[in-house]
């Protein structure tokens, strides 16, 4: 036993590290800046995390990592921006209403949003290879909008869900939307892809640059095909939805089906998607990737990276350039969110 764990380590290699923080919510409207980039609404409501230069545009040659001015993720030096569909609950008379979003659980104090990693090849290792910061500009989308079936579904690994029977639940990872009341709420897991072209910060579909070794849950990946050669890291979603006030099975529908809603209008949770844009300051992000830090090791006064509390993140807004209740109703759903789904859905 021992002699095996020595030779783990030293397949290892030195730089092992990993990243798990909490980020409140910056902003929760209608934007969509990587798939319909100065759409103002875009097609569907998004909540965001991350830096403050969340705009409609958010051109690819303006480096966000400088021209933001705070964040709402633990480490200050992370001013890059992470965004999802947002989970509504319709009720047996048809109106809608915006279910609420747990904090992160590891840091006290935050505001909704999510919990973001940056793992290697697997949730310990890096797999004994270099990983390749992302560079300036960089975004990728993970999912689609308009995946319906869930032939489809099943293919993207890395797109689930938890049923929270505690808040610390994880596994059983089911890729639509939990059947029935789950006691704490639904946690949504999003995994990208990690291998890049090395060349193109973005691509027309916003996916085909990348490519997917993930197997999900966090499990080891497989190597990077030589068209896609270099390893990223492993940025990872969880985002846990509130769902309690909705558990009571009288409001949910006569068939018994689920109740739950993406703000897609799509309701198996087949529509899951997550977008992302790089935004670390500097060269923060590799400094952390090419230490061997895990977790919360990486930041204070002993790690690589510098943190803020709970209080500083959630200072950090951006103001709605989107004027609307988003909070749900019937006439803002069937009007607004349901008839501008289209050829321009956005992910
Ligand atoms: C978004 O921010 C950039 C950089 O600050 C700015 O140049 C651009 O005009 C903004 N776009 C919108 C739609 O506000
Ligand atoms: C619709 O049902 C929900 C949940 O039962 C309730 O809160 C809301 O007041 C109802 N709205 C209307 C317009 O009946
Ligand atoms: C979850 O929602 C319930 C019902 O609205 C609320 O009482 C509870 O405080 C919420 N839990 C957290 C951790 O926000």
């Amino acid at each position: 036993m021992k002699r095996f764990s020595l030779l783990a380590v030293a397949l290892a290699g030195p730089c092992q590290a990993a990243l798990r923080f909490g980020c409140s919510s910056v902003s929760v409207q209608r934007l969509d800046p990587l798939v319909e980039p100065g759409s103002v609404p875009s097609a569907h409501v998004h909540q965001i995390v991350g830096g403050n230069a969340f705009n409609a545009t958010m051109d690819p040659k303006i480096d966000i990592g400088e021209t933001a001015t705070c964040t709402t993720c633990v480490f200050s030096e992370d001013f890059s921006n992470y965004w999802t569909a947002v989970l509504y609950f319709r009720a047996r008379n048809g109106t809608y209403k915006r279910v609420p979003q747990y904090a992160n659980a590891i840091t006290q104090g935050a505001r909704a949003g999510m919990t973001v990693y940056y793992t290697q090849e697997s949730f310990t290792s890096n797999g004994n290879q270099k990983i390749t910061a992302f560079k300036p500009g960089f975004r990728m989308t993970v999912g689609s909008p308009t995946t319906d079936t869930k032939e489809q579904a099943v293919k993207h690994k890395g797109l689930r869900y938890t049923c929270l029977q505690t808040i610390l639940t994880r596994g059983s990872e089911t890729p639509d939307f939990p059947a029935e009341p789950c006691p704490a709420g639904i946690m949504a897991i999003h995994h990208f892809p990690a291998c890049w072209d090395g060349k193109n910060l973005d691509s027309p579909d916003h996916q085909s640059h990348m490519f997917s070794t993930d197997q999900g849950g966090f499990r080891t990946a497989g190597p990077c095909p030589a068209s896609h050669p270099v390893r990223m890291p492993q940025v990872a979603y969880e985002t846990m939805w509130n769902t309690t006030q909705f558990n009571d099975k009288s409001l949910w529908p006569e068939d018994g089906s689920q109740p739950f809603v993406w703000s897609t209008g799509e309701d198996r949770g087949y529509s899951t998607h997550a977008d992302y844009l790089f935004g670390w300051k500097g060269d923060a992000l590799q400094r952390a990737m090419d230490s061997s830090c895990m977790f919360q090791a990486c930041g204070g006064p002993k790690g690589v990276l510098k943190i803020q509390s709970a209080e500083e993140m959630n200072k950090c807004a951006v103001k709605s350039t989107v004027t609307e209740p988003i909070d749900g109703c019937e006439f803002l759903f069937s009007s607004f969110f349901f008839l501008q789904l289209g050829p321009k859905l956005g992910a």
